[in-house]
């Protein structure tokens, strides 16, 4: 097990917004997190990198309690996660963000190797490496986004809502991006309010309803969930 999220609470102050949820991913794994807006889906991904704290339970990933280190440590450990919205920095070039996803020392000692790499992933970032990063269209930027999170080398990408916005033709390079991700061992964990795109591409899926979870289990069983049906019934 890679990724193992056991019963856990997040408040933001006095409001809990994510009751009793357990959450797991194993290596070479793409599952789903489903679930209609204000489910919880991101704050479920912002506590997995600690960007806010839980109560009760526990995170463990690589067989480690990791749920009170800090943020920082995450993409160290081999978790990168890709924010809603993409968030590139914008006044660098998308060489300069690309670097920057390679910070940590273990990341930063193969940059080189794992710049080539991703060049031959997304050829596009390369004929344009040298352009400001806020230049690029809305699928460049989360090309970049993605590009970067891989530089820093994880064992788990989280990506949240990666599609949002983007027209079809993106998504499906997105898609195929994806598969390859995982063929290559790598794990991804990834955020999506389209039920069937989602379950088109994951192993398996969770579906949050008001911050708790409904329903998980193969993408094959979930597609024809009645429960899925209903969550999600004029979405
Ligand atoms: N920073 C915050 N402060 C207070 N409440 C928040 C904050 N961020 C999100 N929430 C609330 O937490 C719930 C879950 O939000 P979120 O995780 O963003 O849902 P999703 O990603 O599924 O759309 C929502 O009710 C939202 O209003
Ligand atoms: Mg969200």
């Amino acid at each position: 097990m890679l990724l193992d999220i056991k019963n856990i609470d997040v408040l933001y102050d006095d409001f809990q917004v994510i009751w009793d949820v357990s959450l797991n991913v194993e290596a070479g794994e793409m599952v789903a997190l489903l679930g209609p807006n204000g489910s919880g889906k991101s704050t479920i991904l912002n506590t997995i990198s600690n960007l806010i704290g839980h109560r009760n339970g526990s995170i463990s990933f690589d067989d480690r309690l990791i749920s009170n280190q800090p943020t920082h440590t995450r993409t160290g450990m081999g978790i990168s996660h890709v924010l809603e919205r993409r968030r590139v920095f914008p006044h660098l070039t998308v060489l300069q963000n690309l670097q920057l996803g390679a910070w940590h020392e273990k990341a930063k000692a193969s940059r080189e190797e794992s710049l080539a790499k991703i060049y031959r992933i997304f050829p596009k970032l390369e004929t344009r490496s040298d352009q400001l990063a806020s230049t690029m269209s809305g699928g460049e930027q989360q090309m970049l986004a993605i590009a970067r999170g891989l530089m820093g080398l994880p064992k788990l990408l989280m990506v949240d809502e990666p599609f949002l916005g983007l027209s079809p033709m993106v998504v499906k390079d997105l898609i195929q991006i994806f598969r390859n991700v995982v063929d290559e061992g790598i794990s991804i964990l990834f955020v999506e309010q389209n039920v069937r795109l989602a379950l088109s591409m994951a192993d398996r899926g969770y579906v949050l309803e008001s911050g708790r979870l409904v329903i998980s289990g193969d993408s094959a069983e979930l597609v024809d969930s009645d429960t899925v049906k209903k969550v999600f019934l004029g979405d």
